[in-house]
């Protein structure tokens, strides 16, 4: 059992909820989920260097998410990870193409060489490709327990975060503003929004609506989850300056060789960091209907602010 239902023997009281110990075992939940997902019995290339990206490492903080709103709104761990699953998918896939040297030309990520490094552009293309349509199927084929209509839901939701108004739409608008001296905040955050933004909302509301989460509902969640979306840039913009690329498994200090806009460029490093924390206070105050349940969420929230990778 996590310790957010832990009570403490005397008193009742609820016992600290610990971060730490919750991200390392929802992390290791999704590990195992992740591993089971794409069988290593094949040794075929194209399921080799799917597995050799999806399964090196990372935070999973999408997972994570979206096994915690799941469980916040009613529903189980089981129910929720395929879904969980289909979000890393698409989020690994998104950084083997972002890695290309069509697009940001990067050599690691996640501590490894990346994709194309190892496997070559080609089959890191398809890589690519191979993982977006298994997220699909994947969800489709393991889901228990959720009603069809609501897992029709599910893979709308995925298509929209993944295409021209999500994560495919963000990256062109990032590609375009390369190098452009005059990109302004809001259209820097109309980028995030859809680049960083949809997959992290996708991953929170895709949690409530496994549950049947009335529409009230999920517009809270998805506030929340916009909110801790666009800090979660601003810290990733930030960490570019400020982190070594050790500590940040991929190389530190691009976005300014690349002339990229960033919140620290445009802003300065004192604001970006007040920018963030209040967008996390935001979100947080979002969470208040639930009391202490929503204790995972708001440490999720405050983590993004204070991670260090
Ligand atoms: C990393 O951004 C990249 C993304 C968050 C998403 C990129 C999206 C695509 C390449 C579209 C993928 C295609 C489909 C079909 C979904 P970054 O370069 O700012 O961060 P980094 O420093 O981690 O590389
Ligand atoms: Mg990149």
């Amino acid at each position: 059992m996590v310790k957010t239902d832990a009570k403490l023997a005397s008193g009742g009281k609820a016992a600290k909820f610990d971060l730490a110990t919750y991200l390392q075992q929802r992390k290791l939940m999704v590990e195992e989920a992740l591993d089971n997902s794409l069988s290593i019995t094949r040794v075929e290339t194209i399921y080799q260097a799917m597995r050799y990206s999806l399964l090196a490492g990372g935070k999973r903080l999408r997972p994570i998410l979206c096994l915690a709103t799941c469980e916040l709104t009613g529903g189980t761990v089981d129910m929720a990870m395929p879904t969980a699953c289909a979000l890393e998918m698409i989020h690994t896939m998104s950084l083997v193409h972002d890695d290309l040297p069509a697009m940001d030309n990067d050599d690691y990520r996640r501590g490894k060489l990346t994709n194309h490094k190892v496997y070559g552009e080609d089959i890191a293309i398809l890589t690519g490709d191979g993982l977006l349509a298994y997220a699909f199927e994947y969800v489709a084929v393991h889901t228990k327990d959720v009603a069809p209509e609501l897992l029709v839901e599910i893979m709308a939701l995925l298509g929209r975060t993944v295409g021209a108004e999500g994560l495919v739409g963000g990256q062109v608008l990032d590609l375009e503003s390369e190098g452009k001296q005059d990109i302004t905040a809001d259209q820097l955050t109309s980028i995030h929004r859809k680049k960083t933004g949809t997959l992290l909302e996708a991953a929170v509301v895709s949690g409530a609506i496994l549950t049947g989460a009335p529409q009230e509902e999920r517009a809270r969640l998805s506030a929340y989850a916009s909110q801790i979306g666009l800090a979660f840039q601003i810290v990733d913009d930030i960490l570019d300056i400020t982190a070594t690329g050790e500590e940040l498994g991929k190389t530190a200090g691009k976005d300014i060789l690349a002339q990229k806009a960033t919140y620290p460029s445009l802003w300065g490093l004192e604001k970006s960091k007040t920018q963030a924390a209040e967008l996390v206070d935001g979100a947080i105050a979002r969470l208040a209907p639930y009391g202490e349940k929503g204790e995972p969420l708001r440490a999720i929230a405050r983590f993004i602010t204070n991670r260090k990778y």
